[in-house]
């Protein structure tokens, strides 16, 4: 479909980088039709990513995510699930592409500065956790 999820995580607001991260994401063609900045709990983080709940670094990605506010976002443009996951790069910065919002503002590969959903499915589940119905335009 035409929408993604996206969060602007807690190292890249502390760096100060929302404005310019806002700028990539709508020079690109995405339009912002959802948008909050807000923190999540312990409990929020765990549910988010209860997919990766058995992987090594649970735990640090739980601690990172809720450690400070995030800018939670849906964003719509044609085929935006892969187009949005392009404009962000690779999970690790030193492998993301030139140009990359993670190449560019991500520290490592734990805090790498935006979340982008990985399917169409996972991008309504995502949207529908932080967003009422109310709150898309
Ligand atoms: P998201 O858009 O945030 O879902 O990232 P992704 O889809 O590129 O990666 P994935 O879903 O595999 O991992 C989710 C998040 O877990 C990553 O964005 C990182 O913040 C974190 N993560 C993944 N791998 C590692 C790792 O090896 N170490 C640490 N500390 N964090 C990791
Ligand atoms: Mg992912």
């Amino acid at each position: 479909t035409n929408r993604t999820f996206t969060m602007i995580k807690p190292d890249a607001v502390e760096n100060g980088h929302i404005g310019a991260i806002l700028e990539k994401i709508t020079a690109a063609g995405f339009k912002i039709v959802a948008m909050k900045y807000t923190q999540l709990s312990r409990r929020d983080a765990e549910e988010f990513y209860a997919i990766h709940s058995e992987r090594p670094f649970f735990g640090e990605l739980v601690e990172f995510m809720t450690r400070g506010p995030i800018v939670a976002a849906i964003l719509e443009k044609d085929n935006a699930v892969e187009d949005f996951r392009a404009l962000i790069g690779a999970t690790n910065p030193e492998e993301a592409a030139e140009g990359t919002i993670r190449k560019l503002f991500a520290t490592s590969i734990g805090e790498n500065a935006v979340h982008g959903s990985d399917s169409d499915e996972n991008a309504a589940i995502e949207g529908a956790f932080h967003f009422s119905g109310r709150e898309v335009f």
